[in-house]
Formats: structure tokens, C-alpha cells, sequence
């Protein structure tokens, strides 16, 4: 039976409504306690590292732990690594020995994730690495053609292999499709990215995939930062708790984002109708530490209150949230964040629509308002300290929906003379 081919819209509904997602870093590496790119970085020989592979036997993995912390923060997604850059699979693979179901662990952890993923609710997404450190043809090329093109044949042979054996995949995750000094369409080319993703397609017809193969795909993909892409194109910051240096566990890691900082990069994602890719980097017995489960579950009870403002938030290229904070808009509907709170008054300018009503999220209390020259929207009467520790959300109903002023004579609101505020 022939399916309908499904509109790209279509195939990003769910992921636009998410919003927020779970990153997770966990492998080998984890046991060394310092960031996945240990063996890159300090150059630990290939056979020394995969010793690593003979202790790495977690026994307190716990798959369902994972999801239910991920569900309790509010996220919609997972995404593993299924394999980082120093090719240790953690799922099991025909194109490789180095995996954790034939080594010490002997278990699938990705089937258990899937599984786990799925019981929760949450959609499941992949990261791929398609680079493997291990090939001497990945680090020279023209030196050893051979070790490159079984690289390149790993990848393919891999990538079906996780599109095949584990049921519905929502998200492909690549990462690694770089090569030293190589643009990107030459990158896709060299990993024959073109025919792998067609594949995938056909396997997995509604699947997101990302932009890291060499092709643009359905994803960008920045990192450590929320930046925007235009309207309509997806996109997903993805980020980590701590220093930016390192996304697999790292034993000491003092410098760690507050739970304010994190929802202020989730509202600023929102904003630009983006997701947000929170990353943790489990320990190497498998469980997740506590200074980031604290984290994340202040982040659930926030959503808990305030998710209205931020699942299925739409690009808001009206409102602009002025010294104070930030708004998302869905539909009709606009959500000031406010992220330092002003005392008794908060003003934004240019707002060109009708004021319906305004509700603080956090009491469930209406606002007083009232609506000047120049587009100002005064909200009075409110609490003097924030009513949410961490970011107060006012919900604020527009007749028509949000619009801004259009400001044709830009020097003219110094008199109050600008156009109405309705
Ligand atoms: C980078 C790093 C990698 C990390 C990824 C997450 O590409 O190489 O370690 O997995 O970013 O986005």
C-alpha cells in the first residue's frame, strides 16, 4: 500500500511542539571522568582505549530512570549517543566487535533505551557519530584510502542497522560528518550522505534528521548557543550544564548553569520557535548525578506551571520583551517572560494590538493593565518581588493576536505622538 509522503511540516509537528529534549553523553569515555574527547585529545592509542571496553559493565543502568527523569523535566525526546566519535557502539552491530553487547557489558543499551523511551511517552532520537577516531583514514585521508572508504562503509552499514532494528526512530542525530579542511558539499560526497539519508527515508519516512551529514536535512543544529534560524526552518540548540568543554561526564565540573540560566535559554528558543537539546552526561555505573537531576526537575516544576507559554510556541517576531525579559506567542496569545522583575509596573512598548486580559502564570491572578501612546502596555498592580523565583510568565490575550507598532516615523514617539496602541 502506498503512503502518503509526508509535507515537511507534517514531519516537524511533534518536534515543534516539544520544545524541550533531552541530550544524553554516555559511553566508554564516561569511565574516564573528562569529557567524551579524551582519547582525540590526550592521544590514547587505540588499543589502550579499548581496554576501557573490558570494565565498562554498569550495572546500575537503568534505561527507565532515564526517561523518567527526562518526563519529569518536562522534555518530549531523548537523544543518545548510540555511538561517539571513538566508534564504541552502544547497540549491537555486524560492522563492528566494538560494542557493548560484545564486550564486558554484553547488553544492548540502546534496545533498553528505546524501550524505556517509548513506555514513557517520549519520542526516541539517535546521535550518530559518522566520524570514528579509530580509522587512520579518518585522520589522513590520502595516506590511507582503504581505512577511509571502511569507515565510510561502517557508517552506511551502521545507520541501517539502528533504522532497522529498533522500531520507530524519531530523530537522526548526526555528528561528526566534518573533515579537516573540507566544505560541507565535499563532506557529504565523502560519506555518500546522499544515498545513506535516501535510505533512512525509506526506512523511517516521518524521521527528523539533522544538518551535521554534509546536508542540510530538516535540522540546524547550534551549539552551546540559541540563535534562530529563519521562520519555518527547524532548529534545536543543544547545550550542556556545564562548561561547554565537555558533554560526557566530567567528574569535577564546578561550573555548572543555574536552574534561571537554563529556563532563560529554553524561553529564548521558544521565542524563535526552536527546541532546546539539554544535555547530561551520565556517570560511568550508568546514573545520572544529582546536580543535574535537581536541575532538571526544577525545570519540570516551572513547566509544570508555566508550559503553556513555551510547548507549541510559534515564532514571535512582534513582541519584544525590552530590558526585562522575553515573550513567546502561540495563536492569539502572548507570554511576557519576565526574567528581572520590575516591582509593582512592567512596560513594554510598541504593542500595536488590543489588550484582552492578562494573567500572571505563577497565581493564577489577573493583571491590571492599561494601554498609552507609543504601543505602551503598562501592567500595574503586581506583586513586588517575583511571584516565580526563577522566570514570572505573564499571559497576555490580544484581540486579533500580537502585532507591533510600525514605527514609519521613527523619531516621533519622543513627542508621544506615535501611533495609537489600538
Ligand atoms: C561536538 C562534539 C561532540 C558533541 C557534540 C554535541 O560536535 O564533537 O563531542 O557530541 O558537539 O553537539
Amino acid at each position: 500500500m502506498a503512503t502518503k509522503k509526508l509535507s515537511y511540516a507534517e514531519r516537524m509537528k511533534w518536534f515543534h511542539e516539544a520544545r524541550f529534549g533531552m541530550f544524553i553523553h554516555w559511553g566508554l569515555y564516561s569511565q574516564l571522568r573528562r569529557g567524551e574527547w579524551a582519547m582525540f585529545v590526550e592521544r590514547i592509542p587505540k588499543d589502550e582505549y579499548a581496554r576501557l571496553a573490558d570494565k565498562f559493565n554498569p550495572q546500575k543502568f537503568d534505561a527507565d530512570a532515564w526517561a523518567g527523569l527526562a518526563a519529569e523535566a518536562g522534555m518530549k525526546y531523548m537523544v543518545l549517543t548510540t555511538r561517539h566519535h571513538d566508534g564504541f557502539c552502544l547497540f549491537d552491530s555486524q560492522a563492528s566487535d566494538f560494542t557493548s553487547v560484545k564486550t564486558a557489558a554484553k547488553r544492548d543499551f540502546v534496545a533498553e533505551y528505546v524501550t524505556a523511551c517509548r513506555k514513557a511517552g517520549l519520542k526516541v532520537g539517535f546521535y550518530y557519530s559518522l566520524l570514528d577516531w579509530r580509522f587512520p583514514g579518518y585522520h589522513n585521508r590520502k595516506k590511507y584510502p582503504e581505512s577511509a572508504k571502511a569507515m565510510v562503509e561502517q557508517y552506511h552499514a551502521q545507520v541501517k542497522e539502528l533504522m532497522t532494528n529498533y522500531g520507530k526512530i524519531d530523530v537522526l542525530w548526526y555528528d561528526g560528518g566534518w573533515l579537516f579542511g573540507m566544505d560541507p558539499a565535499d563532506m557529504a560526497k565523502f560519506w555518500g550522505a546522499r544515498t545513506v539519508n535516501a535510505m533512512v527515508r525509506s526506512l523511517q519516512p516521518h524521521i527528523i534528521i539533522n544538518n551535521r551529514s554534509g546536508l542540510n536535512e530538516d535540522l540546524d543544529t547550534p551549539e552551546q548557543h540559541v540563535t534562530a534560524s529563519k521562520q519555518g526552518r527547524g532548529w534545536e540548540s543543544c547545550m550542556t550544564i556545564g562548561d561547554s568543554c565537555g558533554w560526557g561526564y566530567i567528574r569535577n565540573n564546578p561550573n555548572m548553569k543555574s536552574v534561571t540560566q537554563l529556563l532563560q535559554h529554553l524561553v529564548f528558543a521558544a521565542k524563535g520557535a526552536g527546541n532546546y537539546l539539554l544535555n547530561v552526561g551520565p556517570k560511568p555505573d550508568g546514573t545520572i548525578r544529582k546536580s543535574e537531576r535537581i536541575r532538571l526537575k526544577a525545570m519540570g516544576d516551572w513547566l509544570k506551571t508555566n508550559g503553556e507559554a513555551i510547548y507549541g510556541s510559534e515564532y514571535n517576531a512582534a513582541l519584544s520583551g525590552g530590558m526585562i525579559g522575553e515573550w513567546t506567542v502561540k495563536g492569539t496569545t502572548g507570554y511576557w517572560h519576565i526574567f528581572r522583575w520590575p516591582g509593582r509596573e512592567a512596560v513594554a512598548a510598541n504593542v500595536a494590538s488590543k489588550v484582552k486580559s492578562a494573567t500572571l502564570l505563577a497565581t493564577g491572578k489577573k493583571v491590571k493593565f492599561r494601554q498609552e501612546h507609543n504601543g505602551r502596555l503598562v501592567l500595574t498592580g503586581l506583586p513586588k518581588s517575583p511571584p516565580d523565583l526563577h522566570v514570572s510568565v505573564v499571559k497576555v490575550a490580544f484581540e486579533g493576536g500580537p502585532r507591533a507598532v510600525k514605527e514609519r516615523d521613527p523619531a516621533k514617539w519622543l513627542e508621544g505622538e506615535g501611533p495609537e496602541a489600538r
